[in-house]
Order: C-alpha cells, then structure tokens, then sequence
C-alpha cells in the first residue's frame, strides 16, 4: 500500500523507543505475531511502511542531529534495544512555548542562538502525512500550535500526550473542516497501570462487588516524571487516567489517580500501585493491592504505531475528524470511552471497513 510518512514532535523517550521498534520488527512476515501490536500487517500497512520523515525538538543536543542520533541523546533514558541505522532526517528546533516545567528547565538545554523553523513548510516540504505528538505534559499552548500546523501543511495528527484534541469538541471541527483525521489523546500504554486498572475495576463490576474507594500511584525517574512534580501541569493528567477508570462504573467512585513523585535513580522504569476497596455478598470488605513494574516508553510504542497506521488508514479512505475506533483502543482519553474488548473489536472492524471511524 505505500509508506506512511510520519513527523515526530518532541524526540523523547517514546520517540526514541517508537522509532528504534519500527526498525527492530521491519523482518516481520505479514502474519507473524508481534508483541504489542495488534497485527504486523495493519489494513496492509506493515510496520516497515512507517517512514520517519521529519522532527522537531528544542533540546540542542538533538536539534541539528539525524533524528537516528537524536533519538539516544542525553536527557533520554530509555533501553537502546535496536541501534537505528541513519534515516537522514535532520531534528528541527520547533518553538518553545509551554514545553519546558520549572522542575525541567535545567535538564533541557536550549541554545537561543537557535532559531525555530517554519513548522509547517518543513512538514509540506517533508511530505509528512501524520504528526505524532510527544510533547512534555502540560504542553496545552505548544500541542494547540502543533496541531493548527498540522492541519495547515494538511497532515492527519496522533495526539499521545493529556492536552485535548481529538476528544476536543472545538479540535474536532477544525479537523473535520479541514479535512484531515485525528486520534487521541493521551496514549494507554501495553501492559500500564490504566490497564490493568481498568480490567480489575471491570471484572469487579461485572462480578456485582461494589468499589467504594480506589487509588493509582505512579513513580518513575525520567523527564517526564520529573515534569509532572509541577501539580500545575498535572491536572488535564489526572483527568485523562482518571476517566479512564470512571468510565466502566455505573456510579461515583472516589478515585485518586496519578503521578506521584519522581525517584531520579528509576530512570525510564515506572513502578505503578493499583489499590481497591470494595465489598461483595452480605456486605463483606474486600481490598485488592497490585503492584506494577515496567520500562516505560516501550511500554506504549507499539500501540502508537498501529493508531499512526489506523490514522493513516482514514486519510485514505478520506475520513476527517475524530477516529473514534482507534481513539478508544489506543489512548485513555479518547472521545468515546470503551471497555478494552469492545475497543479492540471495534478496531479490526475498522481495518476491515466495516465502521467508518
Ligand atoms: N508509556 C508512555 O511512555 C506514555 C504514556 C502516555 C503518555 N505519554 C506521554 O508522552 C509524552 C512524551 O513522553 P516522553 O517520555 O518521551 O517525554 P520526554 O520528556 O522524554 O520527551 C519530551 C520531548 O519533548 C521535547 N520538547 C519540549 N518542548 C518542546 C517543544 N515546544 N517543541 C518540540 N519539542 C519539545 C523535549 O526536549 C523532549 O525531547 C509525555 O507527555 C508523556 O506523558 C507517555
């Protein structure tokens, strides 16, 4: 079927484990069972259809580097698992914004001798097809402006990162108007705390128990947690993992649902603790304790190269706004909420042509 000419914004930790697994599974036969995605062949779209073809970061140790450099440059942490061979794409500085949190200041380097780029002439010129948005939390100014640049060069926008696009009602419209797909927002890792939470909560439901408290609490040592100490940019966070759990219990629960501190020495591994009360028949408590423990940005790279490719699928069958199918399989925060299963279906229905979006 072609390529899918992706542009990259933020060459972080996901960026980098993103790339490095579309190289590591571009052996795989059509049929062969990859672990993460949904299929190796995606509405004939293979992983190694996915080309790289522009991106842009702030930090001047990978603005002016091939992205395939930039992808293991230092604050990075994340497990080299595959070294990515030259892809001769230059990392271009994008505009600051609201991209760097007082508690990351010191640990992105901006050179101001740098200038930015023209974002969207660079996309135009690129040929990108679908952005994918990797920006720091609480990036709410920085991910509109990269989203309206999107849609100005007339690319198709994956928004993985808690400031809301594609579950936007004004976002939406703008997509639709311009005729272009969107999918988000705010990516629901593999095997991550949303998850696992959200199965334990719907298994209870389904069971007939009632959940009178739950908490989730993440830890972990790399930017982005060391971003999200600022509570400041924590509250679109806390909205998207909390409605994720909310959304499978017929009643209010009381929830508390989030990052919790930065431990530097973690680097990229995330520890996550799922905690519920509840009671079953003739009233009797029980309480459910999990402990999560997991390399982070691995963690959501293979979902992000199926919604890239699912993404993709609605440019060519010339949908616009909103891909709801995706959006509920693939992010917590998606504009119709699903149980994983009904999610899931909804997908391979898409793929097959058999729901629009
Ligand atoms: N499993 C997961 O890893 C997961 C799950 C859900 C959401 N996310 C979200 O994905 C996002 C990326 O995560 P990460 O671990 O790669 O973070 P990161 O801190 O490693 O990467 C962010 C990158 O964005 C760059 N940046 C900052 N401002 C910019 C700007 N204005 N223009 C261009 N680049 C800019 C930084 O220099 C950095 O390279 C975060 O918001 C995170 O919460 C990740």
């Amino acid at each position: 079927m072609g390529k899918v000419k992706v542009a990259i914004i933020g060459v972080g930790n996901c960026s980098s484990a993103l790339i490095q697994g579309v190289h590591y599974y571009k052996n795989a036969s059509m049929d062969e069972f990859v672990p993460g995605l949904l299929h190796a062949d995606f509405g004939d779209y293979h992983v190694k259809d996915i080309k790289f073809v522009a991106a842009f970061d702030i930090d001047s140790r990978k603005v002016g580097t091939d992205l395939s450099n930039a992808i293991y440059s230092k604050p990075n942490n994340t497990k080299t698992f595959y070294k990515v061979p030259n892809l001769n794409v230059d990392v271009y500085k994008g505009p600051p914004l609201d991209g760097v949190g007082k508690y990351v200041k010191d640990v992105i380097k901006i050179d101001p001798n740098q200038k930015p780029v023209d974002v969207a002439r660079v996309l135009n010129d690129s040929g990108a097809e679908v952005v994918v948005n990797y920006l720091p939390v609480g990036s709410d100014k920085a991910t509109q402006w990269y989203a309206q640049q999107a849609i100005d060069a007339g690319c198709a926008f994956v928004n993985c990162i808690p400031s809301f696009i594609a579950s936007e009602p004004k976002w939406q419209k703008k997509f639709e108007e311009a005729k272009l797909p969107v999918a988000g927002d705010d990516v629901m890792s593999q095997v991550g705390a949303t998850v696992v939470h959200k199965t334990l909560i719907k298994l209870l439901v389904d069971r007939g128990a009632v959940i009178d408290e739950s908490y989730q609490l993440n830890i972990g040592g790399d930017t982005d947690f060391q971003n999200m100490i600022d509570e400041d940019r924590l509250a679109s966070k806390r909205k998207s993992k909390t409605s994720a759990v909310q959304s499978l219990v017929p009643y209010k629960v009381p929830l508390h649902i989030g990052p919790s501190d930065f431990v530097p020495f973690l680097e990229n591994t995330k520890i996550m603790y799922v905690w519920i009360k509840g009671r079953y028949f003739g009233n009797t408590p029980f309480k459910i304790d999990v402990k999560l423990e997991v390399l982070d940005s691995p963690n959501s790279g293979g979902i992000v190269i199926d919604a890239i490719r699912a993404t993709k699928l609605g440019l060519d069958r010339g949908i616009s706004g909103p891909l709801i199918s995706i959006s509920a399989y693939a992010f917590k925060h998606p504009p119709r909420q699903q149980p994983y299963e009904v999610a899931k279906q909804w997908v391979e229905m898409f793929i097959e042509g058999k729901r629009d979006r």
